[in-house]
């Protein structure tokens, strides 16, 4: 493939180089002091996002909601929640993102909206077989769609609450305050749309798709993945196609890699979906020293159409989700990863990155490395750059939900509010607070995890292969080493780590590159020519390399002293 056309190829397909940020407006800084983050805040601290190296940023909702499920509970979708801002001061951040070239994606909260929305309060009031009342999924008694499990297993018992004003049952897939949307009627649908519409001639260039399977349900079903929720998502691709062509969605589908592989379609659904299953994979992987974990499910992972991409994750805003793995594998993470049962929440743990490494920096590169590496769109959560902490004594997932820890300053230089008025409170133990852990110390650190990741960011940034390549496994003689090749063209990367917390040695089986020199990419050293035979390789515990395979180059003959 020439340059030129790999650009031509990469204009529109952008969300397949997304580099993706995702953060809360909330925790992340506030600029007029009343103690909750903003846009205005946000948009100042854009140049440090662009320093990163990351090129789009996900948002988590910020629209008017009571509060109850950190904004997943939406009231006003067409509008700003005035603790953030104004809907200019979105248009300001937006405009100002652009200009980084850096792209928004938001978040589309569709399956259900707050109890508090106009919707509902209209919809219970009146008549059973109104317009109104047809918003939403009701039932006379709450025995409809029983094959259907709930999700918010430690607070819920049912998917049907009793509205006693509607004198009905309504459906909600998770807390009984989030009635479901019904999407069976087709002016919700219009609604729908005009929300996209609306945040589209704002600026925003794609929308999270939130709890996607789940827009339809039907009798006799598990109500999830239903053939009418693909068909309603490709008919909105293409409506809004027609007037934004550049829109991107991305599929929050917590499932096995077939199923979710369903929402790219034929290339005509969501453009992206998340890879729920590798992400506690990775986790297991360095838990066990072992490559198989990985290795079964990219295994399982068939080729997706060509204009899609994954979104790959370590940690997000929600739980370490276990869904998607087995009740043995659960149990043995949850015993690794929150032998404190305070950390488990639902199928998940509630914790942040670090704090699950044990602040270990070389596993905390271990892991940002696989995920940069492996294929699809990697997705950072705003504090991991710099290792921040969680806080295990706040309810539901706001532990990993914190400030972000700017300086060793007044509430961590987020606010300038009384500390008691802030959202939520800044995390100051001696181990993870911000005295220890901020993003100006590790600026004035070349050594910093922060400066680490900007310098590998810039790295993967440099070479399509991690974007736009394919992907194969290496054989290796040692389980505890995983190696892989990203290629694409002639820019082929050589991706290969120790799993282990003991050094290792193995045999790498690179034949096919026979004469090819790898070179280390973040120095540039040239390793030993690759030879018709066994690549051998020593590693430190948790140690990793990204080496180019060189065609030309060659390693040097060594001449007597
Ligand atoms: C998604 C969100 C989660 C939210 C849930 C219900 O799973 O990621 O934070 O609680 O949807 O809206
Ligand atoms: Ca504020």
């Amino acid at each position: 493939m020439t340059a030129k056309s790999r650009n031509e190829r990469r204009g529109p397909l952008w969300h397949k180089d997304a580099v993706i940020y995702h953060l809360h407006v909330r925790s992340f800084s506030d600029a007029n002091g009343d103690g909750i983050g903003d846009f205005a805040g946000l948009t100042q601290k854009l140049d440090y996002i662009e320093s990163l190296g990351v090129n789009t940023i996900w948002l988590l909702p910020f629209y008017p909601s009571p509060g109850r499920d950190g904004g997943y509970d939406v009231t006003d979708y067409t509008n700003v929640s005035p603790e953030y801002g104004s809907v200019r001061d979105f248009e300001v951040f937006v405009t100002a993102a652009h200009q980084r070239n850096i792209r928004i994606i938001v978040e589309l909260v569709i399956n259900h909206t707050s109890d508090e929305h106009p919707w509902f309060q209209s919809a219970r009031r009146a008549r059973a077989d109104s317009k109104e009342r047809d918003y939403y999924v009701w039932s006379d008694t709450d025995e409809k769609f029983a094959g259907t499990r709930i999700i918010f297993i430690d607070s819920e018992t049912s998917n049907w609450s009793w509205d006693p004003v509607a004198g009905a049952y309504y459906w909600h897939r998770f807390y009984a305050h989030q009635p479901d949307l019904n999407f069976r009627n087709p002016i919700v649908v219009e609604e729908l749309l005009k929300i996209m519409r609306f945040w589209l001639d704002k600026g925003v260039d794609g929308f999270r798709l939130d709890a996607v399977p789940h827009l339809i349900e039907r009798e006799k079903t598990k109500s999830e993945n239903l053939p009418e929720t693909h068909a309603l998502l490709k008919h909105l691709r293409r409506t809004l196609e027609e007037t934004h062509p550049e829109v991107i969605l991305l599929a929050e589908a917590n499932l096995w890699p077939k199923e979710a592989r369903e929402y790219f379609g034929e290339g005509d659904e969501c453009h992206m979906a998340f890879h729920f299953p590798l992400m506690p994979r990775i986790f297991s992987a360095v838990a066990k020293a072992s490559s198989k974990p990985i290795k079964t499910i990219m295994r399982q992972t068939l080729p997706i159409p060509d204009d899609c991409q994954w979104a790959i994750f370590l940690r997000n805003h929600d739980e370490l989700t276990l869904e998607m793995v087995s009740e043995a594998e659960r149990n043995f993470l949850w015993e690794k990863y929150a032998a404190d049962k305070r950390a488990r929440l639902n199928l998940g743990i509630r914790r942040r990155l670090s704090p699950l490494m044990d602040q270990d920096r070389r596993r905390i590169e271990l892991l940002h490395m696989l995920l940069l590496s492996l294929p699809g769109s990697p997705v950072l959560y705003y504090g991991d750059e710099i290792g921040m902490g969680d806080n295990i004594e706040l309810g539901d997932r706001d532990g990993v939900r914190t400030p972000m820890q700017w300086a060793d300053e007044k509430n961590a230089g987020f606010s300038n509010a009384p500390p008691s008025a802030l959202a939520l409170p800044v995390i100051a133990n001696a181990q993870f607070g911000y005295a220890a852990i901020n993003v100006k110390d590790q600026e004035d650190d070349a050594h910093s995890l922060l400066n680490w990741v900007r310098q590998v960011l810039a790295l993967r940034a440099s070479h399509t292969a991690f974007a736009r390549g394919q992907m194969r496994f290496v054989k290796t003689d040692n389980d505890s080493v995983i190696a892989f090749v990203r290629a694409d063209g002639d820019d082929r990367i050589l991706c290969v780590a120790n799993l282990s917390n003991t050094a290792q040695a193995t045999q790498i089986g690179l034949s096919k590159f026979n004469g090819f020199t790898p070179v280390e990419l973040t120095g540039g050293a040239a390793f030993p020519i690759i030879e018709h035979k066994a690549y051998a390789m020593t590693f430190q515990p948790y140690a990793y390399f990204w080496l180019k395979l060189d065609k030309n180059r060659s390693a040097g003959d060594l001449d007597a002293e």
